[in-house]
Protein backbone atom coordinates (compact mmCIF):
# COMPACT_ATOMS: atom_id res chain seq x y z
CA UNK A 1 0.00 0.00 0.00
CA UNK A 2 0.86 3.52 -1.11
CA UNK A 3 0.92 6.87 -0.10
CA UNK A 4 1.95 10.57 -1.61
CA UNK A 5 2.67 12.66 0.67
CA UNK A 6 3.07 16.73 -0.20
CA UNK A 7 6.52 17.33 1.56
CA UNK A 8 8.92 20.27 1.52
CA UNK A 9 11.53 18.92 3.72
CA UNK A 10 10.89 20.76 6.78
CA UNK A 11 10.73 19.06 9.70
CA UNK A 12 6.74 18.27 10.03
CA UNK A 13 7.09 16.86 6.92
CA UNK A 14 10.17 15.32 7.40
CA UNK A 15 8.23 13.32 10.52
CA UNK A 16 5.07 12.63 9.05
CA UNK A 17 6.98 9.94 7.01
CA UNK A 18 8.00 7.48 9.70
CA UNK A 19 4.22 8.48 11.52
CA UNK A 20 2.86 7.47 8.11
CA UNK A 21 4.80 4.32 8.08
CA UNK A 22 4.05 3.13 11.75
CA UNK A 23 0.39 4.37 11.88
CA UNK A 24 -0.87 2.98 8.56
CA UNK A 25 1.76 0.70 7.70
CA UNK A 26 1.85 2.32 4.23
CA UNK A 27 5.26 2.95 2.00
CA UNK A 28 6.09 6.72 1.65
CA UNK A 29 6.52 8.32 -2.25
CA UNK A 30 7.24 11.84 -1.46
CA UNK A 31 6.33 14.99 -3.51
CA UNK A 32 7.79 17.79 -3.70
CA UNK A 33 6.25 20.88 -6.13
CA UNK A 34 8.97 23.56 -7.12
CA UNK A 35 6.21 26.80 -7.03
CA UNK A 36 9.67 29.01 -6.95
CA UNK A 37 9.94 28.77 -2.91
CA UNK A 38 13.46 29.83 -4.13
CA UNK A 39 15.55 27.17 -2.23
CA UNK A 40 17.64 24.17 -3.66
CA UNK A 41 15.75 21.47 -3.81
CA UNK A 42 18.50 18.60 -5.04
CA UNK A 43 19.57 17.75 -1.44
CA UNK A 44 15.84 16.99 -0.75
CA UNK A 45 16.48 13.64 -2.65
CA UNK A 46 18.66 12.38 0.35
CA UNK A 47 16.52 14.03 3.04
CA UNK A 48 13.81 12.10 2.14
CA UNK A 49 15.24 9.09 1.87
CA UNK A 50 16.79 9.28 5.37
CA UNK A 51 13.68 9.82 6.52
CA UNK A 52 12.13 6.97 4.86
CA UNK A 53 10.50 8.02 1.60
CA UNK A 54 11.04 5.06 -0.55
CA UNK A 55 10.76 7.29 -3.25
CA UNK A 56 10.96 11.35 -4.14
CA UNK A 57 9.15 12.98 -7.16
CA UNK A 58 10.74 16.71 -8.14
CA UNK A 59 8.01 18.50 -10.10
CA UNK A 60 9.13 21.92 -11.68
CA UNK A 61 5.58 23.16 -11.97
CA UNK A 62 7.04 27.34 -12.00
CA UNK A 63 5.32 27.47 -15.53
CA UNK A 64 1.65 25.96 -14.72
CA UNK A 65 1.69 27.99 -11.56
CA UNK A 66 2.35 30.93 -13.82
CA UNK A 67 0.10 30.37 -16.50
CA UNK A 68 -2.86 28.58 -14.88
CA UNK A 69 -3.16 29.84 -11.48
CA UNK A 70 -1.62 33.67 -11.33
CA UNK A 71 -2.58 34.98 -14.70
CA UNK A 72 -6.12 34.19 -14.91
CA UNK A 73 -6.45 35.61 -11.00
CA UNK A 74 -4.55 38.77 -12.31
CA UNK A 75 -6.86 38.77 -15.28
CA UNK A 76 -10.14 38.63 -12.45
CA UNK A 77 -8.51 41.00 -10.87
CA UNK A 78 -9.08 38.96 -7.70
CA UNK A 79 -7.88 40.55 -4.46
CA UNK A 80 -9.33 39.12 -1.12
CA UNK A 81 -10.67 41.40 1.38
CA UNK A 82 -9.35 44.52 -0.66
CA UNK A 83 -5.67 43.18 0.04
CA UNK A 84 -3.91 39.76 -0.33
CA UNK A 85 -2.87 38.78 -3.43
CA UNK A 86 -3.82 35.15 -3.08
CA UNK A 87 0.00 33.75 -3.07
CA UNK A 88 -0.84 30.61 -0.77
CA UNK A 89 -4.35 30.15 -1.97
CA UNK A 90 -3.59 29.50 -5.39
CA UNK A 91 -1.06 27.20 -5.63
CA UNK A 92 -2.60 24.50 -3.19
CA UNK A 93 -4.62 23.63 -5.58
CA UNK A 94 -1.71 22.88 -8.22
CA UNK A 95 0.26 21.13 -5.55
CA UNK A 96 -2.77 19.13 -4.79
CA UNK A 97 -3.00 18.20 -8.36
CA UNK A 98 0.15 17.12 -8.61
CA UNK A 99 -0.17 14.72 -5.87
CA UNK A 100 -3.12 13.16 -7.42
CA UNK A 101 -1.38 12.41 -10.72
CA UNK A 102 1.70 11.11 -8.82
CA UNK A 103 -0.84 8.90 -6.68
CA UNK A 104 -2.60 7.45 -10.14
CA UNK A 105 0.56 6.77 -11.99
CA UNK A 106 2.12 4.90 -8.84
CA UNK A 107 -0.91 2.99 -7.82
CA UNK A 108 -0.94 4.94 -4.76
CA UNK A 109 -4.58 4.58 -2.34
CA UNK A 110 -4.15 7.81 -0.34
CA UNK A 111 -2.37 11.14 -0.38
CA UNK A 112 -1.35 13.30 2.54
CA UNK A 113 -0.24 16.61 3.13
CA UNK A 114 1.35 18.62 6.09
CA UNK A 115 -1.22 21.32 6.81
CA UNK A 116 -2.55 22.21 10.33
CA UNK A 117 -5.94 21.69 11.14
CA UNK A 118 -6.25 25.10 12.36
CA UNK A 119 -5.96 26.47 8.47
CA UNK A 120 -7.11 27.41 5.28
CA UNK A 121 -4.57 25.21 3.38
CA UNK A 122 -6.07 21.65 4.63
CA UNK A 123 -9.16 22.45 2.71
CA UNK A 124 -7.68 23.98 -0.60
CA UNK A 125 -5.82 20.88 -0.88
CA UNK A 126 -8.51 18.95 0.38
CA UNK A 127 -11.03 20.17 -1.92
CA UNK A 128 -8.96 20.11 -5.02
CA UNK A 129 -8.47 15.77 -4.69
CA UNK A 130 -11.80 15.64 -3.79
CA UNK A 131 -12.36 17.18 -7.12
CA UNK A 132 -9.75 15.46 -9.04
CA UNK A 133 -10.27 11.87 -7.80
CA UNK A 134 -13.02 11.01 -5.77
CA UNK A 135 -11.48 7.68 -4.81
CA UNK A 136 -8.32 8.79 -3.08
CA UNK A 137 -7.66 8.28 0.58
CA UNK A 138 -6.55 11.63 1.95
CA UNK A 139 -4.87 11.76 5.26
CA UNK A 140 -3.80 14.68 7.73
CA UNK A 141 -1.77 14.14 10.36
CA UNK A 142 -1.75 17.48 11.93
CA UNK A 143 -5.82 16.40 13.05
CA UNK A 144 -4.93 12.80 14.28
CA UNK A 145 -1.82 13.20 16.12
CA UNK A 146 -0.37 14.26 20.13
CA UNK A 147 2.23 16.32 18.48
CA UNK A 148 1.82 19.92 19.97
CA UNK A 149 5.00 21.10 19.72
CA UNK A 150 8.15 22.22 17.87
CA UNK A 151 10.18 20.28 20.60
CA UNK A 152 7.91 17.51 20.61
CA UNK A 153 8.47 17.15 16.70
CA UNK A 154 12.33 17.70 17.30
CA UNK A 155 12.28 14.45 19.88
CA UNK A 156 10.04 12.31 17.42
CA UNK A 157 12.42 12.79 15.19
CA UNK A 158 15.94 12.00 17.09
CA UNK A 159 13.97 8.82 18.67
CA UNK A 160 13.76 7.70 14.34
CA UNK A 161 17.03 9.33 13.45
CA UNK A 162 15.91 11.76 11.51
CA UNK A 163 17.93 14.71 10.58
CA UNK A 164 16.80 17.69 12.20
CA UNK A 165 17.25 21.38 10.18
CA UNK A 166 20.14 22.79 12.69
CA UNK A 167 19.63 26.00 11.01
CA UNK A 168 18.18 28.87 14.01
CA UNK A 169 14.18 28.92 13.91
CA UNK A 170 12.78 31.16 12.30
CA UNK A 171 9.76 32.70 14.84
CA UNK A 172 7.44 32.94 12.00
CA UNK A 173 4.90 30.60 9.55
CA UNK A 174 6.29 31.08 6.40
CA UNK A 175 4.85 30.16 2.40
CA UNK A 176 7.14 31.02 -0.40
CA UNK A 177 6.84 30.62 -3.71
CA UNK A 178 6.80 32.56 -7.06
CA UNK A 179 4.38 35.50 -6.13
CA UNK A 180 5.12 35.68 -2.71
CA UNK A 181 6.24 35.48 0.98
CA UNK A 182 3.71 34.90 4.06
CA UNK A 183 4.59 35.71 7.49
CA UNK A 184 2.32 34.60 10.00
CA UNK A 185 2.49 33.88 14.16
CA UNK A 186 4.91 34.81 16.82
CA UNK A 187 4.86 38.59 17.50
CA UNK A 188 2.43 39.26 14.40
CA UNK A 189 -0.12 37.66 16.32
CA UNK A 190 -0.47 40.61 17.97
CA UNK A 191 -1.67 43.25 15.36
CA UNK A 192 -0.49 45.90 17.15
CA UNK A 193 2.69 45.02 16.99
CA UNK A 194 4.66 46.32 13.34
CA UNK A 195 6.58 43.81 11.61
CA UNK A 196 10.29 44.10 13.11
CA UNK A 197 12.75 45.01 10.11
CA UNK A 198 14.02 40.99 10.33
CA UNK A 199 10.66 39.78 9.17
CA UNK A 200 11.15 40.96 5.65
CA UNK A 201 13.45 38.59 3.68
CA UNK A 202 12.57 40.16 -0.01
CA UNK A 203 11.30 43.61 0.17
CA UNK A 204 13.66 46.40 0.85
CA UNK A 205 11.61 47.98 3.70
CA UNK A 206 10.81 51.97 1.99
CA UNK A 207 12.50 53.67 4.00
CA UNK A 208 15.89 51.95 2.78
CA UNK A 209 14.81 51.89 -0.75
CA UNK A 210 16.34 54.38 -3.45
CA UNK A 211 15.95 57.79 -3.17
CA UNK A 212 15.21 58.15 -6.78
CA UNK A 213 11.56 56.28 -8.45
CA UNK A 214 12.14 53.52 -10.77
CA UNK A 215 9.64 53.15 -13.72
CA UNK A 216 8.47 50.09 -15.70
CA UNK A 217 6.69 49.83 -18.89
CA UNK A 218 4.58 46.55 -18.97
CA UNK A 219 3.11 45.29 -22.01
CA UNK A 220 -0.34 43.24 -22.10
CA UNK A 221 -1.82 40.71 -24.52
CA UNK A 222 -5.43 40.18 -23.80
CA UNK A 223 -5.05 40.77 -20.18
CA UNK A 224 -1.49 38.94 -19.90
CA UNK A 225 1.71 40.62 -19.48
CA UNK A 226 4.34 39.64 -22.03
CA UNK A 227 6.83 42.28 -22.33
CA UNK A 228 8.62 44.52 -19.74
CA UNK A 229 10.71 47.38 -20.94
CA UNK A 230 9.92 46.30 -24.42
CA UNK A 231 11.84 43.19 -23.61
CA UNK A 232 9.60 39.56 -24.24
CA UNK A 233 9.98 37.25 -21.97
CA UNK A 234 8.78 34.03 -20.35
CA UNK A 235 6.11 33.93 -17.78
CA UNK A 236 8.09 32.97 -14.84
CA UNK A 237 11.00 35.17 -16.04
CA UNK A 238 8.52 37.96 -16.15
CA UNK A 239 7.30 37.50 -12.68
CA UNK A 240 10.92 37.12 -11.11
CA UNK A 241 12.04 40.47 -12.87
CA UNK A 242 9.14 42.57 -11.52
CA UNK A 243 9.62 40.94 -8.43
CA UNK A 244 13.43 42.47 -8.26
CA UNK A 245 12.57 45.90 -9.44
CA UNK A 246 9.79 46.13 -7.50
CA UNK A 247 11.53 44.83 -3.80
CA UNK A 248 13.99 47.09 -4.60
CA UNK A 249 11.65 49.85 -4.57
CA UNK A 250 10.15 48.84 -1.37
CA UNK A 251 6.70 47.98 -3.26
CA UNK A 252 4.23 44.73 -2.10
CA UNK A 253 4.47 44.75 1.42
CA UNK A 254 0.76 43.29 2.59
CA UNK A 255 0.05 43.40 6.50
CA UNK A 256 -3.36 42.82 7.07
CA UNK A 257 -5.81 41.09 9.51
CA UNK A 258 -7.70 38.29 7.51
CA UNK A 259 -10.78 36.21 7.98
CA UNK A 260 -10.12 32.08 7.74
CA UNK A 261 -12.41 29.96 6.06
CA UNK A 262 -11.89 27.47 9.29
CA UNK A 263 -13.63 30.95 11.09
CA UNK A 264 -10.80 32.72 12.90
CA UNK A 265 -9.02 36.19 11.92
CA UNK A 266 -5.42 35.80 11.70
CA UNK A 267 -2.88 38.39 10.75
CA UNK A 268 -0.79 38.16 7.86
CA UNK A 269 2.24 39.53 6.69
CA UNK A 270 2.97 39.46 2.53
CA UNK A 271 5.68 40.20 0.48
CA UNK A 272 4.37 40.18 -3.05
CA UNK A 273 6.45 43.04 -5.18
CA UNK A 274 5.76 41.83 -8.54
CA UNK A 275 2.43 40.94 -8.04
CA UNK A 276 1.58 44.29 -6.65
CA UNK A 277 3.03 45.66 -9.80
CA UNK A 278 1.24 43.63 -12.16
CA UNK A 279 -2.44 43.78 -10.24
CA UNK A 280 -2.40 47.46 -10.41
CA UNK A 281 -0.65 47.90 -13.90
CA UNK A 282 -3.61 45.87 -15.17
CA UNK A 283 -6.29 47.73 -13.17
CA UNK A 284 -5.20 50.80 -15.12
CA UNK A 285 -4.99 49.32 -18.54
CA UNK A 286 -8.76 47.72 -18.02
CA UNK A 287 -9.82 51.40 -16.86
CA UNK A 288 -9.52 52.70 -21.04
CA UNK A 289 -10.32 49.41 -22.63
CA UNK A 290 -13.44 47.85 -20.35
CA UNK A 291 -16.49 50.07 -20.86
CA UNK A 292 -18.06 51.34 -17.64
CA UNK A 293 -21.15 48.17 -17.22
CA UNK A 294 -18.40 45.93 -17.65
CA UNK A 295 -15.55 46.92 -15.50
CA UNK A 296 -18.60 47.74 -12.61
CA UNK A 297 -20.03 43.83 -13.18
CA UNK A 298 -16.34 42.15 -13.33
CA UNK A 299 -15.59 44.11 -9.59
CA UNK A 300 -18.44 42.04 -7.83
CA UNK A 301 -17.03 39.18 -9.72
CA UNK A 302 -13.61 40.03 -8.68
CA UNK A 303 -15.03 39.78 -4.59
CA UNK A 304 -16.50 36.80 -5.59
CA UNK A 305 -13.27 35.34 -7.78
CA UNK A 306 -11.27 36.07 -4.92
CA UNK A 307 -13.51 34.55 -2.37
CA UNK A 308 -13.50 31.00 -4.77
CA UNK A 309 -9.87 30.88 -4.59
CA UNK A 310 -9.27 31.48 -1.06
CA UNK A 311 -11.51 28.87 -0.11
CA UNK A 312 -9.70 26.22 -2.39
CA UNK A 313 -13.29 26.12 -4.59
CA UNK A 314 -10.48 26.19 -7.77
CA UNK A 315 -12.12 23.15 -9.32
CA UNK A 316 -15.77 24.25 -9.31
CA UNK A 317 -18.40 24.90 -11.45
CA UNK A 318 -18.54 28.24 -10.53
CA UNK A 319 -15.21 29.54 -10.61
CA UNK A 320 -14.78 27.86 -14.56
CA UNK A 321 -17.88 30.11 -15.32
CA UNK A 322 -16.32 33.46 -13.82
CA UNK A 323 -12.91 32.26 -15.94
CA UNK A 324 -14.93 32.02 -19.16
CA UNK A 325 -16.28 35.97 -18.02
CA UNK A 326 -13.25 37.25 -17.20
CA UNK A 327 -11.62 35.71 -20.50
CA UNK A 328 -14.39 37.52 -22.65
CA UNK A 329 -13.84 40.71 -20.99
CA UNK A 330 -10.06 40.39 -22.03
CA UNK A 331 -10.35 40.02 -25.46
CA UNK A 332 -9.37 44.09 -25.77
CA UNK A 333 -7.34 44.21 -22.54
CA UNK A 334 -4.28 44.46 -24.67
CA UNK A 335 -1.86 47.95 -24.69
CA UNK A 336 1.18 49.59 -21.96
CA UNK A 337 1.39 50.62 -18.42
CA UNK A 338 4.10 52.87 -17.38
CA UNK A 339 4.44 52.40 -13.50
CA UNK A 340 6.29 54.41 -11.33
CA UNK A 341 7.71 52.51 -8.58
CA UNK A 342 9.27 54.74 -5.31
CA UNK A 343 9.80 53.82 -1.79
CA UNK A 344 7.03 51.61 -1.29
CA UNK A 345 4.25 53.18 -3.95
CA UNK A 346 3.83 51.84 -6.97
CA UNK A 347 1.39 54.58 -9.48
CA UNK A 348 0.90 54.67 -12.95
CA UNK A 349 2.48 56.97 -15.00
CA UNK A 350 1.21 56.78 -18.15
CA UNK A 351 -1.40 54.25 -19.71
CA UNK A 352 -2.17 53.49 -24.11
CA UNK A 353 -3.92 50.90 -26.07
CA UNK A 354 -5.27 50.55 -29.42
CA UNK A 355 -8.23 49.35 -27.65
CA UNK A 356 -8.65 52.32 -25.64
CA UNK A 357 -12.11 53.95 -25.27
CA UNK A 358 -10.63 56.90 -23.61
CA UNK A 359 -11.50 59.67 -26.35
CA UNK A 360 -9.94 62.89 -25.70
CA UNK A 361 -12.54 64.70 -28.39
CA UNK A 362 -15.44 63.66 -26.06
CA UNK A 363 -13.54 63.94 -22.64
CA UNK A 364 -11.96 67.88 -23.15
CA UNK A 365 -12.15 70.70 -20.81
CA UNK A 366 -11.98 72.80 -24.47
CA UNK A 367 -14.48 73.25 -27.30
CA UNK A 368 -15.20 70.05 -29.11
CA UNK A 369 -17.06 68.81 -32.03
CA UNK A 370 -18.54 65.94 -30.52
CA UNK A 371 -20.32 66.10 -27.72
CA UNK A 372 -24.28 68.77 -27.31
CA UNK A 373 -24.26 69.86 -24.15
CA UNK A 374 -27.75 70.35 -24.64
CA UNK A 375 -28.48 66.75 -24.43
CA UNK A 376 -27.31 66.83 -21.50
CA UNK A 377 -30.81 68.57 -20.23
CA UNK A 378 -32.96 65.99 -21.38
CA UNK A 379 -31.08 63.13 -19.81
CA UNK A 380 -31.02 65.10 -16.58
CA UNK A 381 -34.47 65.64 -16.33
CA UNK A 382 -35.19 61.62 -17.12
CA UNK A 383 -32.91 59.85 -15.01
CA UNK A 384 -34.46 62.88 -11.62
CA UNK A 385 -37.68 62.09 -12.58
CA UNK A 386 -38.05 59.63 -9.92
CA UNK A 387 -36.34 62.07 -7.29
CA UNK A 388 -38.66 64.92 -8.13
CA UNK A 389 -41.87 62.42 -8.04
CA UNK A 390 -40.66 61.31 -4.18
CA UNK A 391 -39.99 64.97 -3.66
CA UNK A 392 -43.49 65.94 -4.76
CA UNK A 393 -45.11 62.97 -2.56
CA UNK A 394 -43.15 64.15 0.73
CA UNK A 395 -44.26 67.62 0.14
CA UNK A 396 -47.93 66.94 0.07
CA UNK A 397 -48.31 65.13 2.68
CA UNK A 398 -46.30 67.76 4.94
CA UNK A 399 -49.26 70.11 3.33
CA UNK A 400 -51.92 67.51 4.34
N1 LIG B 1 -3.13 33.14 5.28
C1 LIG B 1 -2.67 32.86 3.96
C2 LIG B 1 -3.66 31.99 3.24
O1 LIG B 1 -4.50 31.41 3.87
C3 LIG B 1 -1.28 32.26 3.97
C4 LIG B 1 -1.20 30.88 4.50
C5 LIG B 1 0.24 30.42 4.60
N2 LIG B 1 0.35 29.01 4.76
C6 LIG B 1 1.34 28.42 5.42
N3 LIG B 1 1.34 27.11 5.46
N4 LIG B 1 2.29 29.09 6.04
O2 LIG B 1 -3.61 31.87 2.03
C1 LIG C 1 -1.62 25.80 8.27
O1 LIG C 1 -2.44 25.76 9.19
O2 LIG C 1 -1.13 24.78 7.78
C2 LIG C 1 -1.15 27.14 7.74
C3 LIG C 1 -2.14 28.24 7.80
C4 LIG C 1 -3.31 28.10 6.88
O3 LIG C 1 -3.45 27.07 6.24
O4 LIG C 1 -4.14 29.03 6.81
Amino acid sequence: KKVVLAYSGGLDTSIIIPWLKENYGYEVIAMVADVGQGEELAPLREKATKSGASKIYIEDVKREFVEDFIFPTLKAGAIYEGKYLLGTSFARPLIAKKLVEIAEKEGAEAVAHGATGKGNDQVRFELTVKALNPDLKIIAPWREWNIRSREQAIDYARERGIPVPVTKEHPYSMDRNLWHLSHEGGDLEDPWNEPKRHVYLIITPPEEAPDRPEYVEIEFEKGVPVKVNGKEYDPVALVEYLNEVAAANGVGIIDMVENRLVGMKSRGVYECPGGTVLFLAHRELESITLDRETMHFKQKVAVKYAQLVYDGMWYTPLKEALDAFVDSTQQTVTGTVRMKLYKGNCTPAGVKSPYSLYREDFATFGADEVYNQKDAEGFINLLGLPLKVRAMMRKENQEA
